[in-house]
């Protein structure tokens, strides 16, 4: 929400193509009408990339012992993904700082375990489909109807998971005639 607040853009394109995908005064949309929204999905991808809720995997424990890029790791060390890391490397993401959600149009370019808000392997999240489901029907019924606007900065709380401290979000009526 506050991705979509702060960026007017982004928050425009993606009415865009609600408008052109969705007709108005439908009250339930079907799976498929929601799956045929790429940019909204490339949205739901890239706030999770921007902004990993769970910003690091949950401990691993290595079962022999391994040589990680010249590093010896004994066998039984802990092992903790930093998400953050991963998501604004300059190694694996073109301008990781820049807010774009087209880069995930071309899945494809997306390097293998770079984006990883779910975590990854035999624990990975086991909500992980139904959560992006979700998120997209959420956002659809939202904003084919309303205009979204933040006007603070973000500061994190001081929790396990990356979650804001409280903001004010406002919700406006959309003047839309379709
Ligand atoms: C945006 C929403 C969500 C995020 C960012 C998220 C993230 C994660 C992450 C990072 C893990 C650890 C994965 C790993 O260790 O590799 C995890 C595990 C898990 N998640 Fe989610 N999750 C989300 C929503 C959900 C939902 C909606 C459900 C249930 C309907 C769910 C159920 C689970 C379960 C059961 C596990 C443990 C899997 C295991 O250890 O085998 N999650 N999640």
């Amino acid at each position: 929400m506050y991705a979509l607040g702060t960026r007017k853009d982004v928050h425009e394109k993606i009415q865009q193509e609600l408008d052109e995908h969705l007709s108005k005064n439908e009250q339930e949309y079907q799976y498929e009408d929601l799956v045929n929204l790429p940019y909204l999905n490339c949205f739901i991808k890239e706030s999770l990339r921007y902004y990993p809720i769970v910003y690091a995997v949950p401990s691993r424990m290595n079962v022999q012992d391994e040589n990680i890029l010249g590093h010896h790791v004994p066998k039984g060390t802990t092992i903790i993904i930093n998400t953050i890391g991963l998501h604004f490397s300059p190694d694996l993401w073109d301008e990781p700082n820049e807010f774009r959600p087209e880069r995930f149009l071309e899945e494809k370019t997306i390097k293998t375990a770079s984006w990883l808000p779910f975590g990854m392997g035999s624990h990975l999240c086991l909500g992980k489909n139904f959560s992006l489901f979700e998120q997209a029907v959420f956002l659809a019924m939202l904003l084919k109807d309303y205009d979204v606007e933040v006007n603070e900065t973000l500061r994190y709380a001081k929790t396990i998971f990356l979650t804001p401290e409280k903001y004010t979000l406002c919700l406006k009526p959309r003047n839309n005639t379709k």
